[in-house]
């Protein structure tokens, strides 16, 4: 059965990670996967997160199985930190929130979700999105389309033409948006067109689903759920899926959570049954330490400023390399205006190189970008960015 088998594509972005991993040369660079790199090139585990850690080690007294959505403890922080703490959503129980294998997992589920609830859904993508975007939802066996949402021509949000399309889109249909710092592009949009899609969103009857992976990254914890809090303001069902590899560091931990909010707790209760059942038959129920240690943290006042000033020092030194990447690309004789990278937001940068600029890159000077052309900001570092400039240089 199996020797006839062809080899399936690699994975566009966790393919690359593999690649670059297998590259003896000592200089190469991996702007590639999405996960924060300090000065040194190293991916740290935070202070705070070691704390947690070992209180979680201290305090731990059995293995026995959680519950099928988890913690309820988690819930309530993840909640808590999307919302804020005196949200009406709280209050009144509108919101329910399982713990999943990652934002991934989070995804999987709602997409499982909502093919056996309400098969006729389509969930619309921004264009450009992550590219596991429509392959879970495909796995899932839910139809995707596209909504325009990137101007290449002045890297900027196609707001109108994105307006346009979803005016379109049949009602009860699902809007996928990435809350902050967009994958791939780095451009969200402003509050004032938070509320225009938010606007769009209610009048047409569909349901705004949300990517939340990188709360923090772009102006602060609570300042990036800005446009999720606007969403809410105008949809009361609103679909969130959460990551928190990148804000806490703990991307091998597989923390991440979904949560929906429904009209009424009524049927976020009845809501939550249907969740429970698509879990059981996918993986049972969560893994329990990563989601211990986010709510070690979460839950403790001291711990939770920490952790922000920890987020903030992540953000800070992407924003310093956004610079510094700016001014040595001028340096080396780049007469293209790059100047938008200082503008977009989080982790990423889309920088319009071609895919066979992407390759040649890889092929020639070991430096690994997704084909798509967008760069993560994290890896570049004083010692690299010299290098790495020169090499985007000369393939222009
Ligand atoms: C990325 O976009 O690089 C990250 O979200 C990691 C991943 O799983 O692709």
């Amino acid at each position: 059965m199996f020797d006839a088998l062809k080899m399936a594509p690699q994975d566009a972005i966790l393919g690359l990670m593999e690649a670059y991993g297998q590259d003896p040369n000592p200089e190469k660079i991996n702007l590639s996967v999405g996960v924060y790199k300090d000065d040194q090139g190293q991916t740290p585990i935070l202070d705070v997160v070691r704390e947690a850690q070992q209180r979680v080690l201290q305090e731990e007294s059995s293995k026995v199985y959680l519950a099928i959505t988890g913690l309820p403890e988690y819930g309530a922080a993840v909640q808590r930190l999307m919302f804020g703490p005196d949200h009406e959503i709280i209050a009144k129980r509108r919101a329910t929130t399982a713990h999943t294998p990652g934002g991934t997992g989070a995804l999987r589920v709602a997409g499982d979700f909502l093919k056996s609830q309400f098969p006729g859904a389509s969930i619309w993508l921004s264009n450009p999105t992550w590219p596991n975007h429509p392959s879970v939802f495909a796995a899932a066996g839910v139809q995707t389309k596209t909504y325009p949402y990137f101007n290449a021509q002045d890297n900027s949000l196609a707001l109108d033409e994105m307006l346009d399309t979803l005016r379109s889109a049949p009602y009860g249909d699902v809007v996928l948006l990435h809350a902050c710092c967009q994958n791939p592009t780095g451009i969200d949009p402003t509050l004032d067109e938070w509320k225009q899609i938010a606007d769009v969103i209610s009048n047409r009857g569909l349901v705004p689903m949300v990517d939340f992976a990188y709360q923090g990254f772009a102006e602060g914890v609570d300042e990036d759920a800005a446009g999720l809090r606007t969403l809410c303001q105008n949809s009361k069902e609103v679909i969130i899926c959460s990551s928190f590899s990148k804000s806490f560091g703990l991307y091998r931990e597989r923390v991440g959570a979904l949560t929906i909010v429904c009209s009424s707790s009524g049927a976020a209760e009845r809501t939550q049954s249907h969740i429970k059942r698509t879990i059981r038959t996918n993986y049972s129920t969560p893994p329990a330490y990563g989601g211990a240690v986010v709510t070690t943290v979460l839950n403790d006042e001291q711990l939770t400023a920490r952790w922000m000033g920890e987020v903030a020092q992540m953000r800070d030194r992407i924003n310093s390399m956004r610079s510094l990447l700016v001014e040595r690309l001028a340096a080396a004789g780049v007469d293209r205006d790059f100047a938008f990278i200082k503008e977009q937001r989080g982790m990423f940068s889309f920088t319009g190189l071609t895919p066979e600029q992407t390759d040649a890159l890889r092929e020639n000077d070991s430096i690994y970008i997704v084909r798509s052309g967008r760069i993560n900001i994290a890896g570049v570092t004083e010692a690299n960015v010299g290098r790495l400039t020169e090499a985007i240089a000369r393939v222009l």
